[in-house]
């Protein structure tokens, strides 16, 4: 039986993926028998197996094939600077000499917590993390504490890392009645984590007032993701974060921001960028230079809890052997540094030049496709019709899975580095003739794929 034009595609992409990648197959072969599915991060994963990156440099990755990708990814964001920024490794250089762990309060924590607090009028002192998982978990139990209730509000489809909590209702539920259900994601979570936490869908204000209204009595705060990175890059209507806001004043509720990823859009994040004001903020990777890193923060009355004595029943106990590591510092202290003004409005007029073009792209095609973002980074989803929320995102991404797969890994063989989830993020070191040769590349690529689409996703014709 001839082969459908389809299976012709999907053949061709993968044989011209696994010629071009034939010591990342060896890599691979090797890395299952020691790490389940041949990797320690389920979101560097995806199939027949990764491309195994050997170095990189400013916008540039090499695989160790010799293949030559534009990075597009920056380690999910946190590589603002690209790949060996010479500052932030002649900083490292420096501190490595000196030492990368010193068991002390430091001056490069000064340093680096002055810049930190100087970005957003909002945070007045921070505690560091190693993570943004840690931050976020920091920033909810500094909540619980304050408020002495433990109950909180998390949005639809936003990703706030790994930590139990976080771990409530990233996929949507599919029939949601008046409310979603809350679900939990993998297993190994305690169920008891659902007593906790509630879901409201993103940008639906009546959806949290409801919730508030609920359950007043029990609630600590709401935790925010001011857009959904991670899930389609679904940004907040007008108004919707100022009314998260005013609800949170109206219920007497605390309101968190996980700035972990969006802190990037102005010099101060999307708190300053929509002068929204958080009782708690956590951020993470850019503030890092590329290196492990999160921090949560808020106004001073309630950041003293940490240096409260232990045996003071409203003390919150924090700790970590790499906390605000000098590695670390010296490298988020250079990366601040050079994220000014400047550096913000180079990123986000590409970001917007990417969208611009993939939109371009779609139109020219007849594709019912759209860029969906903000800032620096985008998302190509699989619909023309409005997305408010992670349920919008995911219904048009379901008949398209396979679609999505294929245009990563086509991207891959014509040389770009996206996410799997077909997100795009800029950094500093790059160009309009960058951003020009991803879209070229995105067109390229649906050209190629349209015999595909023909077959399999006829409905985005
Ligand atoms: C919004 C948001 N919060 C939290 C995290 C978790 O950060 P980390 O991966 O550093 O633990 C991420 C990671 O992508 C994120 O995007």
């Amino acid at each position: 039986m001839p082969e459908a034009a389809h299976e012709k595609i999907i053949n061709d992409i993968t044989r011209r993926f696994a010629a071009r990648t034939i010591k990342s197959a060896a890599l691979n072969a090797e890395a299952v028998r020691y790490m389940p599915g041949g990797h320690t991060r389920d979101a560097v994963n995806y199939k027949p197996y990764a491309a195994f990156i050997d170095h990189g440099k400013g916008s540039r990755i090499y695989d160790h094939d010799g293949n030559e990708y534009i990075d597009f990814l920056g380690n999910y964001t946190s590589l603002i600077h690209g790949h060996c920024d010479p500052d932030i490794l002649a900083a490292v250089r420096a501190q490595l000499e000196k030492g990368s762990s010193l068991c002390s309060p430091s001056a490069l924590q000064i340093e680096h917590s002055k810049l930190l607090c100087g970005r957003t009028p909002f945070i007045e002192m921070v505690r560091y993390t190693n993570s943004g998982t840690e931050a976020t978990m920091f920033a909810i139990r500094t909540a619980r504490a304050v408020m002495q209730k433990d109950m909180i509000i998390k949005l639809e489809g936003a990703y706030h890392g790994t930590h139990d909590d976080a771990k409530v209702s990233m996929i949507p539920d599919f029939q949601p009645g008046e409310l979603p259900t809350p679900h939990l994601e993998g297993s190994g979570i305690p169920q008891s984590t659902l007593q906790d936490v509630v879901i409201a869908p993103f940008n639906n204000l009546a959806a949290a007032e409801l919730l508030m209204k609920r359950h007043r009595d029990k609630l600590a705060g709401i935790i925010v993701e001011p857009y959904l990175a991670s899930m389609g890059t679904v940004v907040p209507e007008p108004g919707y974060l100022k009314g998260i806001r005013d609800l949170c004043d109206r219920y007497g509720i605390l309101l968190i921001f996980d700035e972990v990823q969006s802190f990037r859009v102005s010099v101060g994040g999307m708190q300053v960028r929509e002068n929204v004001r958080p009782d708690i903020s956590a951020v993470g990777k850019l503030i890092g230079g590329g290196y492990p890193v999160g921090a949560f923060g808020a106004r001073r009355d309630i950041m003293e809890r940490f240096s409260f004595d232990m045996l003071d029943p409203r003390a919150i106990t924090h700790s970590g052997t790499f906390n605000g590591n000098e590695i670390t510092m010296a490298a988020g202290i250079a990366s601040m540094k050079k994220f000014d003004q400047a550096a913000v409005d180079h990123i986000n007029g590409l970001g917007t030049r990417m969208m611009d073009g993939f939109t371009g792209v779609f139109r020219g095609l007849g594709l019912k496709c759209q860029a969906t973002g903000i800032g620096s980074q985008c998302n190509i989803n699989y619909t023309d019709k409005k997305i408010s929320n992670a349920l919008d995102f995911v219904m048009a991404l379901v008949p398209c899975l396979e679609l999505q797969k294929l245009l990563h890994l086509e991207l891959l063989n014509r040389g770009i580095f996206a996410a799997c989830r077909n997100e795009f993020v800029i950094s500093t070191p790059m160009t309009e003739k960058d951003v020009d040769t991803c879209v070229q590349k995105v067109k390229e690529s649906f050209e190629f794929l349209m015999p595909y689409i023909r077959e399999k996703t006829p409905h985005l014709l």
